[in-house]
C-alpha cells in the first residue's frame, strides 16, 4: 500500500521551517567567521599593548559558543578580577562600493587593495582594544552588504547592535544622498534599551580623491549631521589611512558613555525592585502577625 504524503509538505516548507533554516545560515555564518583567526586583532590604544590572554580567548570562544546555541549576546561587560570586558556590536552600513570592507580592513588588518569585490549578505571582523588599563573592549564589526537586494535582510542584521558607521563615498554625491536612508531604516529597525536611537558615525570616505557635494562645507557639514543625529562625521581614506581609528574612538566613547549611563538606569531600577520587594515581604510579615 503506498502511503500517501501531504501534497504541501512535498511543495513548500512551513514560515516555521523557512525561518529556522535561515537562522542555522546565519549562525552558520557568525561562528564560521570567527573561526579566522586573522580577523582577532589586537589594538595599541594606550601603551603598553598587552595581548588578549588564554583567559580572554577563552571569552571569545564562549562568545563563539553562545551564538552557535543561537541567541548571539553582542553587548555584555565581564569583570575579570580588576579587568572589564565589554563586547559591542558595531554595524557599517552605506550604499555599494562606498568602502565599508576596505575601512574595515584596513582598521582589523591594516590593509588596503585597490580589489573591488562586493560582499554579499554580511561579514564580520573582530578588533580588539585595550583601552585603558582597566578596560579591554571587543568590537565586533558587521560589514553589511551595500547592494539593493540585501536591504530587506537588514532588521536581522541590525538586531542587537550598539553602534553604527554610516559610509558614503565623497567621490559619487548620490553616495551622500542615501545616507539619510540608511540612518533613518537604522533608527527604526534598532535602539538602546531605553529606547534611543544607537550612536552612528557619518564617514566620508575616499577622501584622498577630488570630493563632489556638501562635502566640500564642512560647516554645513555639521550642520547636516547635528540635524540627522549623527555622533559625529570624519573624512576617512581607506587607502591612505586617514581618521579610521580616530573614527572609531569617537564611536566606541560614546557607546561606552551610554554604557555607564544605562547601567546605572539599571542599577537604580535594581535598588527600586528590591525596595518594593522588601516592603511587601514586610507587609506579609505584619499580616502573618496579625
Ligand atoms: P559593497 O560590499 O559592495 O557594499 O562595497 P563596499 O562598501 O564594501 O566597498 P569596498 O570596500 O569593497 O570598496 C569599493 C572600491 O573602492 C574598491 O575598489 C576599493 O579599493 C575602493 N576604495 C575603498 N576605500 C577607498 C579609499 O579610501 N580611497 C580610494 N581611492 N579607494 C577606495
Ligand atoms: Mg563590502
Amino acid at each position: 500500500m503506498i502511503e500517501e504524503v501531504p501534497v504541501r509538505r512535498l511543495n513548500r516548507r512551513t514560515r516555521g521551517e523557512r525561518n529556522k533554516r535561515r537562522e542555522r545560515y546565519f549562525i552558520f555564518n557568525d561562528s564560521y567567521n570567527y573561526e579566522t583567526e586573522s580577523d582577532v586583532l589586537t589594538d595599541e590604544v594606550s601603551p603598553p599593548p598587552t595581548p588578549p590572554s588564554s583567559d580572554n580567548n577563552n571569552l571569545i570562544k564562549n562568545n563563539k559558543k553562545v551564538s552557535a546555541m543561537g541567541h548571539p549576546k553582542t553587548s555584555y561587560a565581564s569583570k575579570n578580577s580588576e579587568k572589564k570586558d565589554h563586547l559591542y556590536k558595531i554595524l557599517v552600513i552605506g550604499d555599494l562600493g562606498a568602502g565599508k570592507t576596505s575601512i574595515i580592513k584596513r582598521y582589523v588588518h591594516r590593509f588596503f587593495t585597490q580589489h573591488y569585490r562586493a560582499t554579499i549578505g554580511v561579514d564580520f571582523a573582530l578588533k580588539v582594544l585595550n583601552w585603558d588599563e582597566n578596560t579591554l573592549i571587543r568590537l565586533q564589526l558587521w560589514d553589511i552588504a551595500g547592494q539593493e537586494r540585501y536591504g530587506n535582510m537588514t532588521r536581522v542584521y541590525y538586531k542587537e547592535a550598539v553602534g553604527a558607521f554610516i559610509v558614503f563615498d565623497v567621490t559619487r554625491v548620490n553616495t551622500f544622498e542615501s545616507v539619510a536612508k540608511w540612518k533613518s531604516d537604522l533608527d527604526s529597525k534598532v535602539q538602546l534599551s531605553d529606547g534611543s536611537p544607537i550612536p552612528c558615525v557619518l564617514l566620508a570616505n575616499k577622501c584622498d580623491q577630488p570630493k563632489e557635494g556638501l562635502i566640500n562645507n564642512s560647516h554645513k557639514m555639521e550642520e547636516y549631521c547635528k540635524e540627522n543625529s549623527f555622533t559625529a562625521w570624519f573624512e576617512t581614506s581607506a587607502k591612505d589611512n586617514i581618521n579610521i581609528d580616530e573614527a572609531a574612538k569617537a564611536l566606541v566613547t560614546k557607546i561606552l558613555e551610554n554604557d555607564t549611563l544605562l547601567n546605572a538606569e539599571s542599577s537604580k531600577d535594581e535598588g527600586k525592585f528590591s525596595i518594593s520587594k522588601e516592603t511587601n515581604a514586610q507587609k506579609n510579615g505584619k499580616m502573618c502577625s496579625c
